[in-house]
């Protein structure tokens, strides 16, 4: 059960709904988006039923959820959710491009990388500091000198950055440069790092786990929102299959049903999912006709000398292309972008 209060409820008001329910032997989560509050309900629904929650002041409703992921559910919230990273939203209406270097490397390839990622029409740029890889012996990222180059540049071109954050004790650290947290594959299940970045007070975007289902993907979404964080953009980036012609298979299909399961923004990740670069704008094209509501691409000036994933980047060659897609393709499949 989860209770719903109205936007103009007061931070007393859930405190008086939150109090209700714990006289009532129940424990409440309060998670606040942009938008609104939602308190998630832990307990005996029957005795819920006694408290006449839905006549409190300030709660517009209240929502039995059949769904193990009560925050997130779209039960619980007819209308889909849109997230604002440095004031970009991202949700029904928009088609948000964010594009940048798979690794910040240098000052000057990132902010070539940035400057391509805005010319191909991209309002937020991506770039990791932090790098899980396969191998130790990998470039793992220039950890927090690489957070400083992102923030450089930022201010050098307006752009909002995302960042991956891989360890629960470097948080507090990335949340102080990135506008929005990023849970990779690897951490889709990491639930201390999920529930460190609830609490982070930054949007987050979760990365849909290689080997996991949509809903253990929800359920890493809940944990976050169970800590207070509803902004929460889900990125479907690939799945582990049979299929070796791909670096991942692109699951294209979870994106109208997460869609569907949660009221949270859906993202593609048709870089790190192809793994190829003449598979990207191919891929960017079934994201934007399927409905997804943005996508993040990787683009590096010189892949060829890239430390993290070259062979899947764009180059300048692609931007013009990119830009077109982005732009005209979503009225093309009847989307109309606010
Ligand atoms: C994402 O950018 C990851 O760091 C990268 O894809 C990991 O790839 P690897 O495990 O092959 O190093
Ligand atoms: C990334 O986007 O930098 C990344 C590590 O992707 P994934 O977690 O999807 O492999």
């Amino acid at each position: 059960m989860v209770v719903v209060m109205a936007p103009e409820a007061t931070r007393s008001d859930v405190d008086n709904v939150v109090s209700l329910v714990e006289s009532a032997g129940g424990e409440a989560f309060v998670s606040r988006g942009v938008n609104r509050t939602i308190v998630g309900l832990i307990g005996d629904a029957g005795h819920f039923e006694t408290l006449n929650l839905g006549g409190q002041r300030g709660v517009a409703e209240v929502v039995r959820i059949s769904a193990p992921y009560k925050l997130v559910s779209r039960e619980n919230h007819a209308e889909r959710s849109v997230v604002r990273v440095g004031g970009v939203p991202i949700g029904p209406g928009t088609m948000t491009l964010i594009a940048g270097p798979c690794a910040v490397e240098t000052h000057e390839q990132t902010l070539e990388a940035a400057l391509m990622a805005r010319s191909a029409g991209a309002s937020l740029l991506r770039g990791g500091a932090f790098k899980p890889r396969t191998s130790p012996y990998a470039f793992q990222g220039l950890g927090e000198a690489g957070l400083r180059i992102l923030a450089d540049v930022r201010a050098e071109t307006g752009l909002p950055i995302v960042t991956e954050v891989v360890d629960a004790r470097d948080v507090e650290l990335v949340a102080e440069y990135a506008d929005m947290l990023q849970i990779g594959t690897r951490n889709t299940q990491n639930f201390a790092l999920l529930q460190a970045v609830g609490e982070a007070g930054r949007p987050v975007m979760i990365k849909r786990g290689m080997s996991g289902t949509i809903e253990e993907w929800l359920m890493s979404a809940e944990y976050v929102a169970q800590r207070g964080n509803l902004d929460i953009v889900l990125c479907e980036r690939g799945i582990r299959t049979f299929e070796k012609a791909t670096r991942n298979t692109l699951d294209i299909s979870a994106v109208p049903v997460a869609q569907r399961l949660s009221h949270l923004p859906v993202i593609v990740d048709p870089s790190h999912s192809g793994g190829h670069r003449d598979l990207v704008l191919p891929l960017t094209r079934a994201a934007v006709a399927i409905g997804a509501d943005g996508v993040i691409i990787d683009v590096h000036p010189s892949p060829e000398t890239a430390l993290c994933d070259g062979p899947q980047a764009l180059v300048r060659e692609d931007l013009a292309e990119l830009a077109e897609l982005v732009r005209v393709l979503p009225p093309v499949v009847g989307r109309e972008l606010t």
